[in-house]
């Protein structure tokens, strides 16, 4: 498929109406990307046509359901490269694909003095479900900083390996700088030492194409409302060896195979890691996100969005009064700033609202890098595959308008 902008911005409805009396710029894309008409229309027609719970009726609209719902296995399988769709365990998110980890993997093999190895640009998805394990069991937190510029040195993970580190729990890509982290080579020294590595994907997925064979990681979480999809869905990828080592972490319907007064039997992995009615619809309408990113194709979208960090990069370090967060060798289209002097990032967020430009102000659900950083709240403008050159030069109008009301 050719990569054209205004095609592709003709398949999100959203992107065409006015926020404010201005036409909406959606810059707020690394907290939730737009829905294209597809994914809409799926969701439509599972809820109008084709609804019904999942894995237990034997009527023809539960075997409906369940055939779209478990094709989505396949179709995540194929988006991450995953040698075979039993690698794959649906969710609601990559909250929730790291929390089974933390209680269906880590409780069962870590104990007190143990290490968690994390790197300080973590999302808090993937630092709180550690320090449960931290509080509960007296699991070690070990954290590895950034430079300057936000780069995290693989070595630097590596080096913080010592006999007690149990697992590497890491992003692919910062939610706030960007930063892309060479997990590939975290994985491969992790592996050589015996120790398991969590990739947080959310964001990097969105991005680029994620190959969990090349990386060689032991899990890999991502989330479905970041990836065009709708909120509620998700999935984790974990390579056959951790599959096979996890418990059930949440009991209910569907994840047993029998349940007696006196005991139960589980079902195999993934199911019994997928208790209770799942996000039917949600995770249809993933599965055809997922397609439709896929469509498009990872090199088109990386060709677009590099167009636009570059153009973005060069326009903002031109602001003189603005600090750009990090400036990572490899880094993905997610700019955080403050303005230097004045102005709270809430107040620059309001006035770009104004204008019809949508960013997320605050912490960004990074505690430690943003104390890391020596900061309390930033702004922060994310781009996707359909945003154009355009918003971005309105991105900057819409600063010099903070600029010269707040400074
Ligand atoms: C890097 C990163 N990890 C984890 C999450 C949590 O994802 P979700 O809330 O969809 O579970 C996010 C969402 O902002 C994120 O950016």
């Amino acid at each position: 498929m050719t990569f054209d902008i205004a095609t592709i911005r003709a398949d999100f409805p959203i992107l065409s109406r006015e926020v404010n009396g201005q036409p909406l710029v959606y810059l707020d894309n690394g907290a939730s990307s737009q829905k294209p008409q597809v994914v809409i229309d799926a969701v439509t027609q599972g809820y109008a046509h084709e609804y019904a719970n999942v894995h237990r009726g034997l009527h023809y609209l539960s075997n409906l359901a369940t055939d779209k719902y478990e094709a989505v296995r396949g179709i995540v399988a194929r988006f991450l490269n995953a040698a075979d769709e039993s690698e794959i365990v649906l969710n609601s998110g990559t909250t929730e694909g790291i929390n089974a980890v933390a209680y269906g993997w880590a409780m069962e093999n870590l104990t007190a003095g143990d290490e968690i190895i994390l790197s300080v640009m973590e999302h808090h998805a993937n630092i709180v479900p550690w320090h449960f394990l931290r509080e509960r069991y007296g699991v070690v937190l070990k954290w590895v900083d950034i430079d300057a510029q936000g780069n995290l040195d693989p070595q630097a993970v590596i080096d913080a390996i010592s006999e007690r580190s149990k697992l590497i729990a890491i992003t692919h890509m910062s939610n706030v700088l960007g930063s892309v982290v060479d997990v590939k080579t975290i994985c491969h020294h992790a592996r050589s030492r015996g120790v398991p590595v969590l990739v947080d994907g959310s964001q990097a997925a969105v991005h680029h194409a994620v190959d969990v064979q090349d990386i060689g990681c032991d899990f890999y979480a991502i989330t479905g409302h970041k990836l065009c999809g709708p909120s509620g869905s998700g999935a984790i990828f974990m390579r056959a060896e951790r599959m096979a080592e996890m418990r059930p972490f949440i009991g209910g319907g569907v994840m047993i195979k029998e349940v007696h007064k006196d005991k139960v039997i589980y079902n195999d992995p993934p199911m019994m890691l997928e208790a209770g009615t799942p996000g039917i619809v949600q995770t249809i309408g993933f599965g055809v996100a997922l397609d439709y990113m896929m469509d498009i194709g990872f090199e088109a979208i990386q060709a677009h969005e590099k167009t636009l960090t570059d153009y973005a990069q060069s326009q903002l370090q031109g602001l003189n009064w603005l600090t750009l967060q990090g400036a990572a060798q490899d880094k993905g289209p997610i700019f955080s700033f403050t303005l230097q002097g004045a102005g709270h990032a809430h107040d620059i967020s309001t006035i770009l609202d104004r204008k019809g430009i949508a960013v997320r102000a605050g912490q960004h659900c990074a505690g430690p890098l943003m104390e890391f950083m020596g900061v309390t709240a930033s702004c922060r403008a994310s781009f996707a595959f359909y945003n154009s050159l355009e918003e971005v030069e309105r991105l900057v109008d819409g600063l010099h308008l903070a600029h010269d009301l707040l400074v």
